[in-house]
Parts: C-alpha cells; structure tokens; sequence
C-alpha cells in the first residue's frame, strides 16, 4: 500500500494564505454579479468551504463583452506600441513569480495538489509562458506578397478581437496562461471563465494584471458555471474567438454553439488516452519512473495521461512488479505537507467517476494489483491503483478516467502496438520507450498523437505546440502556433 497519511487526528494543516479577490472583474472593476448570487468553492482536502465566489450568468458575461469591446476598440491596448504590450506581460511575470508562495499556497488550496508540484512545477510553468509570450508581443510581423500586375500586397495580422476562454480545474494557473499569454501578445480582449471548482488564482492572477498595467476591460473574468456563463460565452454574438479547455462533450457544444452564433473561431483541448509504449529494448528503470509519472502526476487529473501503458510481453512481468513497487511508495496525503506526491481529486464528481470506473475495472477482468479504494475518511482521496492484464475492449482501456488509475496492457510486437496505439477516439498524446532510435521515429511518425514524447513524459514547455489530434481538439497552444489562433490576417493591395 502507498503511505496514507491521513489520520481524524492530524489535522490539515491550515494553508496561510489570505482569499483577496472573490468577485467579477469587469472593466477594471472588482464587482458583485448582476443577481447577487455566490457559489462555494470548496478546499478537495477536507470537503469544506473555502470561500463564497460572486457567480456570473449571462448578463455578467453581457458586460464583460462590452467592456472588453470597449477597451479593444477605443482603449490604448490595440494602438499602443506592442514592445509596451510585451513590458506589461514581463511585469505580469514578475509580480507573479514575486508572489509565487502564496499562488501555490491558493492553487494547492483550490485545487488540493501537493504544494511542492504547485511550487516546483505550476508556477514556474506559468511564470515562464506569460514571459515567453512577452517577448513575442513585438515579433508579430506580416508579410509582403509579390502579386501579378503592378500592385504592392502586403499582410497585416491584427488581434482577432474580444476572445472568451473557458477553462478547467486540473492546471488552473496554467491553463490561465496559456491562454492569456498569446491573447494578450496578439493585442486581443479578454473575457476568462475559470472552473467554478478553482476560480481562486484566476482572480488573484487578474488583480497582479492589473497591477503590471493591462489597461481596464482589456481582461474581464467571470466565475461561474458552465451551462449559464460558460454558454453565455460560447453563444455570444460579440465574441470573436472562444478558446476552450476540458471534456471532449463540451467541446462539442462549444463548437455547436459557435455555428449557431456568429461563427466564432473555435480552438479545443479536450480529452485524451493517450498509449505509454514500453519496450523491450529501453532503459527500464527510466520507463518505471515515466509510466509512474506519466499516469499519476497531478492525481492522475491530465489530459495527456499516459493512461494505457503497452508493456512488451518479454518484460511484462518485470515491469509491472517494479511499477506497482513504485506505486506503493506514493505519499498520499495532506497537500500542504511537502512529503506528499498525491493530494485528493478535485472534487465529489470527480471521486465517484473514477471510484466507478476501478469498479468497472473489477467487472470486467482487469487485474487489481494495488490500491483500488479511497484513502482516507474525508477529503477526495482514492489510493493509487494499478491495474494489470487490461484488454483494449474494457472501459478503463477506452474511456478518460482522470484519475490515479494505472492500466497495464501487454503488447507483443511494433506493429501490433501501433495499429492499437491508434485505436482510440482520441489523439492527444503518446510517449514510447526504446534504445532502438529507428523504432522511436517510426512510432513517431505513425502514432496519431499531437505530441510524441521518446523516453521522457510530460515535458512541456512555452515553446513547444500542444494540441490534440481527432477527438482530442482542435488548433496548438503555446509555441508560435497558438499566436495563430488570435490574429486574423488582413491582406492590402496597392495600386502603383
Ligand atoms: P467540463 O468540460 O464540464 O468543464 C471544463 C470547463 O468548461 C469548466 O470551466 C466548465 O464550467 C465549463 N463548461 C461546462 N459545461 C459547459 C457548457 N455547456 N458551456 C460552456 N462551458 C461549459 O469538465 P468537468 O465536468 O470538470 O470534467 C469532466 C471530465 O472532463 C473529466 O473527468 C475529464 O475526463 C475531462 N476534463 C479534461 C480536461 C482537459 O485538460 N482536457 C480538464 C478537465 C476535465
Ligand atoms: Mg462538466
């Protein structure tokens, strides 16, 4: 079993960090929403109630439209020089790596991940991309275009205006980033609906915005719940563009609401199951680390997963001895405790799925070699769980379980494990284990994945696209590519 400590004894440490900001922004202005209503926002550790957050619906998102409207037509974001836009993002970088302790402290509070990976890996994560993308604010160059006749054609790549982002709860300062860093280099106007299970950083995130310098209306944030303002955005008629992240079932309605609107831009990161593929021929201790990693990090709650682990037969065995090893020397735990690796699932909803889904796995044959329950008497806690000898067709092998499920499945050859690799409706990542650097590029090439990562896992940076093939999305962040997502280009011809 991996260390449970969590006794009725030892309290939850009390996290010192201070709630200063739990209403809307709109227009510069900290403000309550149009019906006065709250919802709770709840600590995953203990299942108590950290703070009433102001919720906003439709009329909420309404203003917040117009005044990014506003300050995108009339303000001084779009007509100021863009080395000046690319100064406030590297303030906004600065105030927050300044403050960087109590933004894990709220992140971990919110969200219940261990503080050393909201420390170590969140915030420098964050951080780094608004100071990336400050540096691409003055880099947005057109081109010109040698047409026939006697013309001068030129591209301008403007801001494509009043942008609504919707995202989740498993990453939220990064996932804010991601966001924000290219819209606000682009020039654009900004409406943001963080997950109502983690509005909190958001809003701090939005107080040091305007405290670097971002122009009032330029960035407008909604709490809120998805099918009132989360809809509200996705339909509006005044938005340009909506950028979402989360299920591959909102993403569907995302984008159907876009068709029935104006026909905003649409961008998705949405769901994945992604293949983990071990071989024979890799350096084993390296692929335990990366399996074990790969699937457990952030309690399991990441898109790119690495949630069906192919395992060549040759070292099955082996291998799935030596993961469960790793598996059991997970820390679950208080999140404040600098010891712990797992902290509780974000939510109620989120528990009972996944509690579910390692039910399924029992019913259907797969082979519980650890974990399986939760941890615990209070709190989201579910104990780190393997499961061996998966087959392609049980539901923990198909379906995003989100959480600390492991799923061993044993492959026999290269191209078996391709043509199954690819055998999902999803395509966001996949990650593959050899010596053999021939092997590695052919699955590099043939796996259909928007990310293919050769004896590592999960590593990202600013730089470097992310985005989904198939079900898995729609468009790139971060990198170049997601500058693309938020500038229409405008093509000028001149008469010589
Ligand atoms: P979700 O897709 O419902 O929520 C993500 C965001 O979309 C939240 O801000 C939510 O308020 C908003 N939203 C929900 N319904 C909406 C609607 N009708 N219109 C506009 N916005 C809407 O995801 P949820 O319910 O939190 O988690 C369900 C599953 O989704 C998870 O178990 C996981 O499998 C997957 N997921 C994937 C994520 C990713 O990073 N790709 C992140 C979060 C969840
Ligand atoms: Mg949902």
């Amino acid at each position: 079993m991996a260390t449970v400590s969590l006794s009725e004894e030892k309290n939850l440490s009390r996290p010192p960090v201070e709630i200063r900001q739990t209403k809307l922004l709109i227009d510069g202005q900290w403000v309550e929403s149009a019906s006065g209503k709250t919802f709770e926002t709840l600590n995953p550790a203990t299942g108590e109630v950290i703070a009433e957050v102001a919720e906003g619906d439709q009329e909420d998102v309404d203003r917040a439209v117009k005044a990014a409207r506003k300050a995108l037509e009339t303000g001084p974001w779009r007509t100021m020089d863009a080395r000046e836009r690319g100064k406030i993002l590297y303030r906004l970088a600065d105030l927050i790596e300044r403050n960087i302790d109590e933004l894990a402290a709220l992140e971990t509070l919110d969200n219940g991940k261990p503080i050393r990976d909201s420390r170590n890996a969140d915030l420098p994560l964050t951080i780094d991309c608004y100071r990336y993308y400050a540096g691409w604010a003055d880099k947005l160059e057109g081109k010109t275009v040698p047409i026939n006749g006697p013309y001068f054609c030129y591209t301008r790549h403007e801001p494509v205006g009043v942008v609504g982002q919707i995202i989740p709860w498993n990453f939220p300062l990064l996932m804010q980033a991601w966001k924000w860093g290219p819209a606000l280099a682009a020039g654009c106007a900004i409406v943001l609906k963080p997950a109502e299970q983690t509005p909190l950083t958001a809003l701090r995130v939005a107080e040091l915005a305007l405290e670097a310098g971002v122009p009032a209306g330029v960035i407008n944030v909604v709490p809120g719940f998805g099918p009132t303002a989360g809809r509200a955005i996705a339909e509006h008629m005044d938005i340009d563009k909506v950028a979402f992240t989360g299920s591959t079932e909102v993403g569907k309605l995302i984008m159907q609401a876009a068709g029935r609107s104006n026909l905003k831009r649409v961008t998705l990161e949405l769901g994945g199951k992604s293949p983990n593929i071990v071989f024979a021929d890799s350096d084993l201790e390296a692929a335990v680390e990366g399996a074990f990693f790969g699937l457990f990090f952030n309690q399991g709650q990441c898109c790119c997963a690495g949630s069906r682990l192919f395992v060549e037969k040759k070292i099955y065995d082996e291998f799935v001895d030596r993961v469960v090893s790793r598996t059991r020397q997970q820390v679950v735990g208080d999140p404040f405790d600098s010891n712990t690796t797992q902290g509780p699932q974000v939510s109620q909803e989120q528990f009972d799925k996944i509690l579910a889904y390692i039910q399924s796995g029992r019913d259907q044959g797969g082979k519980l070699l650890t974990g399986g329950q939760r941890a615990g008497e209070r709190g989201y806690f579910i104990e780190p769980t393997v499961f061996a000898d998966v087959r392609d067709d049980m539901t923990i092998a198909q379906e995003e379980i989100f959480g600390p499920v492991m799923s061993v499945i044993p492959f026999k050859d290269v191209d078996e494990v391709i043509a199954r690799g690819n055998q999902s409706l999803y395509g966001l990542a996949a990650a593959v284990w050899t010596r053999d650097i021939g092997k590695a590029h052919r699955l590099a090439a043939e796996l259909k994945a928007g990310t293919v990562w050769i004896n590592c896992y999960d590593v990202f940076d600013a730089a470097a696209p992310f985005g989904g093939f198939k079900m898995s999305g729609i468009g790139r962040e971060l990198g170049s590519y997601a500058l693309e997502n938020y500038l229409e280009v405008k093509t000028v011809t001149v008469a010589l």
